[in-house]
């Protein structure tokens, strides 16, 4: 098993590297947006855009300002996650959270400015042609708007899915599946046409099924975990009444649901990427297996 651990060393490496302003009147925002950024989360999602690069032939170079921007959305989206208004969570990646140690409104303006750099970022630095650095932006956009995390975090705390299994699954393929499917897709979109003509479906359909794994491993997790094994609070779901894999299924209904989705998602991956695959092989093994 194992996790691709020198990718994520590139990319701690570039977030280290990060400036969002010279004026020093906006300091103590950039200290609020960098605590929750280098609190060293798993690195995921800009770690799977990487590895889906490598699949199709790109250096990593080719892609970090896309990496590291999947990363920047993805903090904020837990800083505003974790605010009273939301999951209501003190610990965040092993420390208290963005609200706890900057007070509400420097945690929504930190999850704000965290969204519009990470735009930045990718219309600013990423390297390719000007109509696939676009196409880029607009999955970015889509995978992180109504359609994608945001219109996801509104079902969740709504509490809109009662109905059926099926609408479970789409609350998971929202909430967190569509911005890993975006780490995934968006390297291929900014890749060569015969690329982008021939991988693209396949490599969207693997994306899907690996976003809902992570989340169920995330469902089943909150219950069996720990504080410290997961920097976050164990119990948040059932503290919420949340609607989860594990509230629906049991623990061993979801574990089955899991593996179930783990060899989907390897199936769909061998397709995508027959003979190139070696690291996406090694993250899928991961959340698969993860214990944090
Ligand atoms: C947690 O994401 C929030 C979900 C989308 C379930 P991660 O488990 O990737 O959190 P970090 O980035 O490692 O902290
Ligand atoms: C949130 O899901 C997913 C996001 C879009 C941030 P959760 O509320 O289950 O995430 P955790 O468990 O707090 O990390
Ligand atoms: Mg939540
Ligand atoms: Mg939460
Ligand atoms: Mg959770």
């Amino acid at each position: 098993m194992g996790f691709p651990d020198h990718l994520r060393g590139d990319i701690e490496a570039y977030l280290e590297g990060l400036r969002f302003s010279d004026e020093t009147d906006t300091d103590g925002l950039e200290e609020a947006m960098r605590y929750s950024l280098l609190a060293g989360g798993k690195r995921i999602r800009p770690v799977l855009a990487l590895a889906t690069a490598h699949a199709v032939g790109m250096p990593t170079e080719d892609v970090l300002p896309l990496a590291g921007a999947l990363e920047l959305i993805h903090t904020y989206s837990l800083i505003h996650d974790d605010l009273p208004a939301m999951d209501d969570d003190s610990l965040r990646r092993g420390r208290p959270t963005c609200h706890v140690v900057y007070g509400e409104g420097i945690a929504i303006l930190a999850g704000d400015a965290l969204y519009a750099e990470a735009m930045r970022l990718v219309l600013t630095q990423q390297r390719g042609e000007p109509s696939r650095v676009l196409a880029c932006v607009a999955e970015l956009a889509t995978a992180s708007g109504v359609r994608g995390m945001v219109g996801g975090q509104y079902i969740d705390v709504q509490g809109l899915i009662e109905k059926g299994d099926a609408e479970l699954r789409r609350l998971h393929e929202l909430k967190t599946g569509r911005l890993i499917r975006a780490a995934i897709e968006c390297p291929i979109l900014l890749a060569d046409e015969t690329t982008r003509s021939t991988t693209l479906a396949d490599f969207r359909a693997f994306a899907s099924e690996l976003g809902v794994l992570f989340q169920i491993v995330d469902d089943i997790l909150d219950v069996t975990g720990t504080d410290v094994a997961l920097g976050k609070p164990q119990g948040s779901d059932e503290r919420h009444g949340k609607v989860t894999y594990v509230s629906r299924f049991g623990l061993d209904g979801a574990r089955a649901m899991a593996e179930e989705s783990h060899r989907n998602a390897r199936a769909a991956l061998d397709r995508a990427a027959p003979d190139s695959a070696h690291e996406l092989i090694q993250i899928t093994d991961f959340i698969a297996t993860r214990t944090s």
